[in-house]
């Protein structure tokens, strides 16, 4: 298994690209089931989520062909409405399968999906959303049987904002007859960005981005071609890359109105500036503090981003509170951070962190996506070298993190 031997106390500067967004992706690549004719995205990120995600349309019987940037898929042919067991088991995104293979083939048999095990990520709501479509649902066995043979268009209400399952009803009720309407809808850009995907093949989706989504449905989408929106979570992780080293970085390619919760917040420990597609950092050699950090829906704070900032407030002048209102067990990278001398309470969902002085490299372990950036990001920071171990988890989400924070001065070596 890899890790990362980082080699702390380099200053962060110049210049870094953020790639498409992840969470995006995954969704369009499970949308274009919807769609009659070629589907054509561009700079997807090689991750192996996304690989995952292509073999299971693959084995759907989609003709896929990707260049480790573009990918085309053509989804004349698609023969079953059973997503491969094992790959889906990896990944949280392959639900989006079930609202897209409800759309195109009125049936679908899935497994509960995997991904980062953050919480109970339940898909209740899912399911009860597409319940309320018509769509016949049966848990059994480990697998979900669905059918939307009888489905007809109409109102859910989601108890809670999610993300997934906005998406999932967006991508189930694209084509069903009249209008759909979704309250309490996430709106997170993704959900945006799926709606303008949908749209530019032919959808009517309108309010994505606002707590009301009314679907009309569509009799079929044809080809469409589209770049997904930049990864916030990146890009949020590259400006706290630069503020945890006392860096200066132009973080190009993002979009800062997606980022505005996240710069407000930095803003105390560090200078920012905002350009049109890009932000500037410039770290303090110790940052001040954050009051207060709170993971909330979009467009508040993002869960995401929560392990990052928290390796930020462990090397801060002051005391900073962080609440996870989002996921229960979302603070696993704490244990390691304090093997690294940070100074953290945990109580139930709050963390308190007494910002010291200095950090000590160490070995410390991966356990999920964010919570591995977080340790990444302490390793840059801390004295001699810090070893991040597991780094399969990182290697989810961020394309290469290694060789881009090494273009831009930090030492990251990867050790398979
Ligand atoms: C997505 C993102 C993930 C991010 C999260 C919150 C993807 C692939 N993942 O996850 O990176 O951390 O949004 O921004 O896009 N919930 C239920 N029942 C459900 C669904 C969700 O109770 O059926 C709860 C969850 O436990 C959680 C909250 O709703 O507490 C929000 O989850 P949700 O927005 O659905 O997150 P995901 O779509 O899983």
């Amino acid at each position: 298994m890899s890790c990362f031997k980082i080699i702390g106390g380099k200053r962060l500067s110049g210049e870094i690209e953020v790639c498409a967004a992840k969470n995006s992706a995954l969704v369009l690549l499970a949308a274009s089931l919807l769609v009659q004719g070629e589907v054509i995205i561009h700079k997807l990120p090689d991750i192996v989520d996304i690989s995952y995600m292509l073999k299971i349309l693959e084995a759907l019987g989609s003709k896929v062909k990707f260049d480790g940037r573009t990918v085309v898929l053509d989804n004349t042919d698609i023969i079953s409405y059973e997503p491969h067991k094992e790959y889906s088991k990896k990944l949280r995104s392959s639900i989006f399968l079930l609202g897209a293979l409800l759309g195109r083939q009125k049936k679908a048999v899935m497994v509960y999906p995997g991904g980062c095990e953050i919480g109970l990520r339940p898909i209740d709501l899912h399911l009860n959303g597409l319940k309320k479509l018509g769509v016949d649902v049966l848990e059994r066995g480990g697998y979900i049987y669905c059918d939307s043979t009888l489905a007809t268009s109409g109102s859910v209400h989601l108890d809670i904002p999610s993300v997934g399952a906005t998406e999932n009803l967006i991508l189930a009720s694209v084509l069903i007859d009249g209008v759909t309407e979704i309250n309490n809808a996430a709106k997170e850009p993704e959900v945006v960005s799926l709606a303008d995907f949908l749209n530019a093949a032919g959808a009517k989706v309108y309010g994505a981005g606002t707590s009301i989504v009314r679907i009309e449905g569509v009799k079929k989408l044809s080809g469409v071609e589209i770049t997904p929106i930049p990864d916030r979570i990146i890009a949020g992780t590259y400006m706290i890359a630069a503020a945890i080293t006392n860096g200066d970085l132009l973080v190009k390619n993002c979009d800062p109105k997606h980022l505005i919760a996240v710069s407000d917040k930095l803003a105390s420990s560090c200078d920012i500036s905002v350009y049109e597609h890009s932000v500037r950092v410039k770290g303090y050699s110790r940052p001040n503090s954050i009051d207060l950090i709170k993971t909330m829906p979009y467009p508040a704070f993002p869960t995401d981003l929560q392990a990052p900032i928290m390796a930020l407030q462990t090397i801060s002048k002051g005391n900073s509170v962080i609440i996870e209102n989002m996921f229960e067990t979302r603070f696993k990278q704490v244990n390691e951070l304090l093997k690294m001398g940070a100074n953290i309470i945990v109580n139930d969902r709050a963390a308190f962190v007494i910002g010291r002085e200095k950090l000590i490299g160490c070995e410390v372990k991966a356990e999920d996506l964010r919570g591995g950036a977080s340790l990444v990001l302490a390793g840059l920071r801390a004295e001699g070298v810090t070893t991040v171990t597991d780094v399969l988890h990182i290697d989810r989400g961020y394309f290469r993190l290694d060789k881009e924070l090494n273009s831009v001065g930090a030492d990251i070596t990867r050790v398979e």
